[in-house]
């Protein structure tokens, strides 16, 4: 396991994909990191929660619908999940040199604890707590799918038709979706340098043209917009 952190720029390879669920982000990872790697890139895929083995079972523990721990509770498992997965995951591949794309990190937080759960207008020290998670390591760039609510919806529809099971969060009330996707906005305009905006809600192929042309404008990655 790394002791130490990551910080500056060897965390600016860590690339987040962010967005409401169903926004098609896990899918443009996957074709992202397939290009990076054809372009001679060293690429690692991860993400959040659960990509340890303390994450795994805190995954479960928030997920499938056995317990239904109070917000504050919620938040903190997924910081813990956060500051396992970055001591034992992404600050050695950044070490290492490797580009670290993310399905979700702390701008998920952001959106469904702090927005969504409405934890925000609580006293606590949201910043500090994010970045102690964090250890130090902040996105070089995060791409945020935006697609609507109800176009979300209907893929999940769709996903659950075709067998795949619904987490706790997803069966949310429509109203919590909307937060999470208002909060998502908020934080593009908040930060525009550092989040790249897609829109989603178009084909595959489309999407994935638009996240190399972010990739190629945002990171010294020629090679991926020549291809
Ligand atoms: P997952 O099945 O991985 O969905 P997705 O493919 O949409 O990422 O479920 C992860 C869920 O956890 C998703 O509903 C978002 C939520 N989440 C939080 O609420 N807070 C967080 O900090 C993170 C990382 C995820």
């Amino acid at each position: 396991m790394t002791q130490g952190v990551v910080v500056g720029e060897e965390s600016a390879r860590l690339i987040t994909f962010e967005g409401v669920d169903g926004c098609g982000k896990s899918t443009q990872l996957r074709l992202a990191a397939e290009r990076l790697r054809a372009a001679g890139e060293a690429v690692v895929t991860t993400f959040e929660p659960g990509d340890t083995a303390l994450g795994r079972e805190l995954r479960r523990l928030l997920l499938d619908g056995e317990f239904v721990p109070v917000p504050e509770a919620e938040l903190l498992l997924f910081l813990a999940d956060r500051a396992q997965h970055v001591r034992e995951v992404i600050a050695s591949a950044l070490a290492r040199g490797a580009w670290v794309l993310c399905d979700r990190y702390s701008d998920s937080t952001l959106a469904y604890q702090l927005a969504a759960r409405q934890l925000a207008d609580q006293q606590i020290p949201l910043h500090a707590l994010l970045n102690f998670a964090e250890c130090g390591v902040r996105p070089g760039l995060t791409l945020w799918f935006d697609l609507s609510v109800e176009q979300a919806a209907a893929r999940m529809r769709q996903r659950e038709s075709s067998g795949e099971a619904p987490t706790r969060l997803d069966d949310e009330q429509a109203a919590f979706h909307q937060r999470v996707a208002a909060a998502f906005a908020q934080q593009w305009q908040a930060e525009p340098e550092r989040i790249a905006r897609i829109d989603a809600d178009r084909p595959i192929a489309d999407v994935h043209g638009d996240v190399c042309a972010a990739l190629a404008r945002r990171l010294p990655l020629s090679a991926v917009a020549a291809q």
